[in-house]
């Protein structure tokens, strides 16, 4: 089984679009300290080069959730795998995903998340699918809304490879090759 993948985002897009939100977000949390919250594994690369590039202080935690739910739709519920290292009390939040697929991870991360009184909680994703919504997210920073597609790359998988391409590209499953 062949996987063709065709770029859909370059790396020197994916870069430079990271500095602009790094910018943007060091504007709007100037004299505040950032308390930003990668969500394993998929945000790895995004989580990093952001945090490289904001210019007010970062703290850096990450957390791992699935989705239950059968096969390849999320389910309205989350299962955390692995929590967060330190409190978020008085913190000023900064979740960063991969992609904004159906919503439902992130609406119950934002939930599960807001319980434990943080001064601020925001949302910022590399890629947003917003064809494939289901719940309504309030979405901070995005970095490509993209087709309805499915792809990997930067962080993004098909059966957990790709994660390391440089760039977003879009699979093409091979015929019998
Ligand atoms: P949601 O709960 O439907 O928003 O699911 C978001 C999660 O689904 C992401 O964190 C990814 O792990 C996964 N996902 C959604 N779309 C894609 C895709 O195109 N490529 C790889 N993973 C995806
Ligand atoms: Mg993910």
């Amino acid at each position: 089984m062949a996987e063709k993948i065709s770029v859909l985002i370059p790396e020197e897009e994916i870069e430079k679009r990271i500095r602009e939100m790094a910018e943007e977000i060091s504007r709007d949390y100037a004299g505040k300290e950032i308390h930003l919250i990668g969500i394993l594994k998929g945000s790895v690369f995004i989580a990093t080069e952001l945090a490289k590039r904001i210019t007010v202080p970062v703290t850096l935690d990450f957390m791992s959730v699935s989705s239950y739910g059968n096969g390849t739709e999320s389910t309205g519920r989350v299962r955390v795998v692995k929590d967060l290292d330190e409190s978020i009390k008085d913190r000023d939040v900064l979740i960063v995903e991969d992609i904004i697929d159906s919503g439902y991870t992130l609406s119950n991360l934002l939930t599960m998340l807001g319980v434990r009184q943080p001064k601020s909680l925001k949302l910022c994703t590399l890629l947003d699918k917003p064809d494939r919504r289901v719940v309504d997210v309030k979405v901070d920073y995005i970095g490509f809304q993209i087709p309805d597609k499915f792809v990997v790359g930067y962080g993004l998988d098909y059966a957990q490879k790709y994660r390391n391409l440089p760039y977003v590209g879009v699979v093409e499953l091979g015929e019998e090759e």
